[in-house]
């Protein structure tokens, strides 16, 4: 194999209709289509290369040396690239957020999106959209719709060849914004893959999945019309039926906070007022605020005067996964 270095960056994405529990949890098949919107401010930079010299591989995320659980779900991610390229060399890896990790962010999107085609890459693999996607999943499974660009739709499919995402439509095609209001930076406590391994304990997931096909397609009609009064209530419920799963599962997940509330309670009233904003969230604490373009500075404004708002970012459709040429290391 040719020793080769590779960079990739990958957005991050906010799920529209979201992806909560899995038809089977080893090959991260989920129980529904989902639908998301790359961000283009909250992104994951990472470098791998394959190294005949190392017998370990080595992982850097951020600055520390990753530990535990975390270097393990990116070694048995480098594994299923070295399967497909029959490769046994250990890798190189460094990975940077531009965002705070574990905070509801998705970083396991654009992590896992951005290890996929940088390590294809680097060994010397060139996949197609269609089959990076399907790898990305395998490490994360929101991590498959921040392969394509734009407004990405994840086809559940049923088999592990037959789950994966791909661009409903481009970056340009809607000047919507994620204006992500940051109310907590900590690392939340119960990890995304715990909770969809729970879903099914809730008795509420089947009236979920009886609410579902109608709402998907309202949401990807609603995108392909450019229609935000369409979306917007249907993101909505949409967020609020995943917080209802996790906390009637057993046991339950509360991702709620008091600050959190404040922001939902504050974009409501500001809709009442006129301002075309809704509202959805991740499996975290933080709140994102759904406008058009035109009423993003105002979103964000009006976001930064809650007290209980660290942060804000702004976020426009976000491009495909890419390679780039400043490496990491
Ligand atoms: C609430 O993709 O993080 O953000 O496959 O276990 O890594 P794993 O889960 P992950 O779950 C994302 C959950 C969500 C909704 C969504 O992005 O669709």
């Amino acid at each position: 194999m040719a020793s080769q270095k590779a960079t990739a960056e990958a957005k991050s994405n906010i799920a529209f209709i979201k992806y909560w529990g899995n038809r089977n949890n080893a090959l991260r098949i989920p129980l529904n289509d989902n639908l998301s919107m790359n961000l283009d401010h909250a992104f994951t930079t990472t470098t791998v290369a394959f190294d005949a010299q190392i017998n370990a591989d080595q992982i850097v995320i951020g600055e520390n040396e990753a530990q535990g659980a975390a270097r393990d779900r990116v070694i048995a991610h480098l594994d299923r690239v070295r399967a497909i390229a029959k490769i046994e060399t250990r890798a190189r890896v460094q990975s940077q957020n531009n965002f705070p990790m574990g905070a509801g962010i998705a970083s396991s999107a654009s992590a896992f999106a951005a290890l996929s085609l940088a390590a294809t890459r680097a060994a010397g693999l060139e996949l197609s959209e269609r089959d990076l996607s399907m790898l990305a999943r395998l490490g994360s499974g929101s991590a498959c719709r921040s392969i394509p660009g734009g407004f990405v739709e994840w086809i559940a499919g049923h088999g592990g060849n037959a789950s994966y995402a791909y661009s409903l439509a481009a970056p340009a095609h809607w000047d919507l914004r994620d204006v992500i209001a940051i109310v907590s930076a900590e690392e939340k406590k119960v990890g995304s893959s715990d909770g969809h391994s729970i879903a099914h304990t809730s008795p509420f997931l089947l009236t979920r999945q009886n609410n579902l096909p109608a709402r998907f397609h309202r949401v990807r009609h609603a995108i392909r019309a450019r229609d935000l009064a369409l979306l917007g209530p249907a993101i909505e419920e949409d967020a609020v039926e995943l917080h209802l799963i996790a906390m009637t599962s057993r046991p339950p997940i509360f991702y709620w906070s008091p600050g959190m509330v404040r922001v939902i309670d504050a974009a409501r009233a500001w809709r009442a007022d006129g301002l075309a904003v809704y509202f959805t969230l991740d499996a975290g604490p933080n709140v994102h605020l759904i406008c058009e373009s035109k009423d993003a500075d105002q979103v964000a404004s009006r976001a930064r005067e809650i007290a209980d708002v660290q942060q804000v970012i702004v976020n426009a459709p976000g491009d495909a996964a890419r390679l780039i040429e400043a490496h990491l290391f």
